[in-house]
């Protein structure tokens, strides 16, 4: 097994980064879905800085459902950063929505960031003469659902070398499925949320234990009563699926 991003056949696929902040019992919201504003500013600062990194962010409705909102990068540093790098002021931010029903309301679609919206045929019609999102995508589909590895190599087609998953669990989910992640933040937070259904990292049908993805610890940092983990994800053909 070894670290380092996929190819798909030739086609080298975008750094993929999971970041995500969760409870000590390993929930990233509570019961009742809330915003999972548990982080301290010492995770948004970590957040903001990875944010500031990638080409791409990408998170699922429900995400925005609970929060209406999206971290956007506002320290003059990581702006200047990105200039130097020769990346735009702010990476796309593509919300995923198979049933493209989101609020148009929500102060997301008043920040100052390139909006694209990942969907199927049906939720695209919902944003049919709408102005929220500046790219509508109509994802490739699979028989089960959307094409992840079809979608991660357009992502490179787009010219996105870095794309940062941000959440929930659904969308993290469909991603380390397709064996498409090569790094994962986990912030741990000093709090314990408990409850069966309430999100984790990771949800979606889950896999058996020998089939697992496997990781390996690049760095650990505490910072107060929060702990900072940066993992490796192993690839490996028979653990990573189809690539
Ligand atoms: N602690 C953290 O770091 C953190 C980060 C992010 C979110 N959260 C929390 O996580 C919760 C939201 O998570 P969630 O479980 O609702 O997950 P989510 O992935 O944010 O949203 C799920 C929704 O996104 C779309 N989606 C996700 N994966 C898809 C796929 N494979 N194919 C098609 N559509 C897909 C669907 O939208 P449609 O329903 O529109 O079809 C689905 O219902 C909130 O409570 C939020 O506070 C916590």
């Amino acid at each position: 097994m070894q670290e380092g991003p996929p190819d798909t056949l030739t086609q080298k696929l975008p750094l993929t980064t999971v970041i995500l902040a969760m409870s000590a019992d390993g929930k990233i919201s509570d019961r009742g879905r809330s915003p999972a504003r548990f982080g301290s500013a010492a995770d948004q600062t970590h957040l903001e800085e990875q944010v500031s990194l990638v080409d791409a962010v990408i998170f699922g409705a429900g995400t925005l459902r609970a929060y209406g909102t999206t971290m956007s990068v506002r320290s003059p540093q990581l702006l200047a950063q990105r200039q130097v790098r020769g990346q735009s002021p702010q990476p796309v931010q593509i919300v995923c929505s198979a049933s493209g029903d989101l609020d148009p309301k929500v102060r997301f679609f008043s920040q100052p960031v390139p909006r694209w919206l990942l969907t199927t045929a049906a939720g695209a019609q919902q944003w049919d003469g709408c102005d929220g999102f500046e790219t509508v995508w109509v994802a490739p589909q699979r028989q089960e659902g959307m094409d992840w590895q079809e979608i991660w190599r357009s992502l490179s087609g787009f010219g996105f070398e870095r794309v940062a998953v941000l959440g929930g669990g659904a969308l993290a989910a469909a991603v380390f499925e397709a064996g498409l992640v090569q790094e994962f933040w986990l912030t741990v937070c000093p709090l314990v949320l408990g409850g069966a259904a309430a999100p984790t990292p990771v949800d979606g049908l889950g896999v058996l234990a020998e089939v697992a993805p496997r990781l390996r610890l690049r760095s650990l940092e505490q910072r107060g009563d929060e702990v900072f983990l940066h993992y490796g994800v192993l690839h490996d053909e028979a653990i990573s699926g189809e690539k």
